[in-house]
């Protein structure tokens, strides 16, 4: 299955993951290539799979990473996204109901998979000392894991 995965990061988290996820598909078979949006404008037309991450700032996903949603081919794509946040740290499926599913909702698509991955916080905004360094790979890894089982099946 060719596979883009493409992420949108500010403070690292969402590459981190995005990376994991690359590297699990591959370990699976899947032909992966890994984009950060910031540097590439990746054309989605090859693709089966397009995996999309990115993170969140002052309440709003970053806008940039929206692009790849409003793609044209982006509906007859196997579409999979994933977000890192600080309110995943404690509550990932809260992430995904307050702005993950209703940006999903409005664009009209239907991924076979959502992620919610706890990302950095910075030492001031930091609620415990925990917090600040909440990624965890294993996480994004499974997921991946699920996500490919459940293409093959
Ligand atoms: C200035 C700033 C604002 C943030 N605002 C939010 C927020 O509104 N909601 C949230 O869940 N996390 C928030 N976070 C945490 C980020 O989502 C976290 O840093 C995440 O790792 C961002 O993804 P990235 O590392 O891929 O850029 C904020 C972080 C910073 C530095």
């Amino acid at each position: 299955m060719r596979t883009l995965v493409a992420y949108h990061t500010k403070s690292g988290a969402s590459e981190t993951y995005a990376s994991t996820i690359a590297g699990t598909l591959k370990g699976k078979g899947f032909e992966v290539d890994l984009v950060n949006l910031k540097i590439a404008k990746p054309d989605i037309t090859g693709y089966d799979l397009v995996v999309a991450g990115t993170g969140i700032r002052m309440f709003r996903i970053y806008g940039k990473w929206k692009k790849i949603l409003k793609h044209k081919d982006i509906k007859s794509k196997k579409l999979a996204v994933f977000l890192s946040s600080g309110a995943a740290i404690e509550n990932p499926q809260e992430a995904i109901d307050r702005w993950l599913q209703p940006l999903m909702d409005r664009y009209g698509l239907k991924p076979i998979s959502i992620g919610s991955f706890p990302g950095l916080i910075p030492e001031k905004m930091a609620q415990k000392p925990e917090h600040m360094n909440a990624v965890k790979p294993e996480i994004a890894r499974q997921w991946a894991e699920e996500l490919a089982d459940k293409l093959r099946s």
